[in-house]
C-alpha cells in the first residue's frame, strides 16, 4: 500500500488552517487539548508548519485524520504536536506524518529537532524512538490533567 499523502501548510499572515477540525481531533487525542484559539494563533506565525492527512468521509467531504505541527527555527526545530484519529491508528499514519515533517526539517536546514512527550505516552515514545529521537531531559510536572512529567527528546538531523 502506498504511503498516505501529507499536505504541508505554512503559517503566516493570511494562512488559512482548518482550526476547528484540528481542535476537534486534538480533543479526541489529548486529555489537556489545545483550544481552537491556540491553533489560530499558531497559524499566524511564519515559523509554523502544519502537516495534514485527510480522507474522504462518507459524504465525500475530506475529513482530517491526522496532523503534525512544526516550529521551524533553523538550526533548531520543535515538533509541537502530533495526532492521528483514534480509529485510524496503527495504520502507518503517524509514520507518514513524521516522514513528511522530517523531510521538511532537512529542507529547512534544521539540525536539531526537539519535542516533549508525556512520560506515560508509550505509543508516542515508541514512534519517536523508531525515528531515532533520544531522551535529553525531563520537565517535572510539565503537563496538567493529569499532572505529569514531560520527557524532552532530540533528534540529530545532521
Ligand atoms: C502517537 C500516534 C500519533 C501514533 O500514530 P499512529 O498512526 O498510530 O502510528 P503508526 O501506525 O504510524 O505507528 C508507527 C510506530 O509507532 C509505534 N506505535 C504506535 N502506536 C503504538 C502503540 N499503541 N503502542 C506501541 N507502539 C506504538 C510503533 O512502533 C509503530 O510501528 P509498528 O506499527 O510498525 O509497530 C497516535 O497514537 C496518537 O495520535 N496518539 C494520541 C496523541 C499523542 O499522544 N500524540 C503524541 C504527542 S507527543
Amino acid at each position: 500500500m502506498s504511503a498516505p499523502a501529507v499536505v504541508l501548510c505554512r503559517g503566516g499572515a493570511g494562512a488559512v488552517w482548518p482550526v476547528e477540525a484540528l481542535a476537534a481531533l486534538e480533543r479526541r487525542s489529548f486529555s489537556d487539548p489545545w483550544s481552537p484559539l491556540s491553533f489560530e494563533q499558531l497559524s499566524r506565525m511564519p515559523q509554523a508548519r502544519l502537516f495534514t492527512l485527510t480522507e474522504e468521509a462518507t459524504d465525500a467531504t475530506p475529513a482530517l485524520v491526522g496532523f503534525a505541527l512544526l516550529l521551524s527555527l533553523p538550526p533548531e526545530g520543535e515538533l509541537l504536536n502530533l495526532a492521528v484519529a483514534p480509529e485510524k491508528r496503527r495504520q502507518g499514519k503517524g509514520k507518514a506524518l513524521m516522514a513528511a515533517l522530517l523531510a521538511a526539517c532537512r529542507e529547512e536546514k534544521i539540525a536539531d529537532l526537539y519535542l516533549e512527550v508525556r512520560a506515560s505516552n508509550n505509543a508516542a515514545r515508541a514512534l519517536y524512538g523508531k525515528w531515532g529521537f533520544a531522551e535529553v531531559g525531563r520537565r517535572c510536572g510539565y503537563y496538567a490533567n493529569p499532572r505529569e512529567d514531560a520527557l524532552v527528546m532530540r533528534l540529530d538531523l545532521i
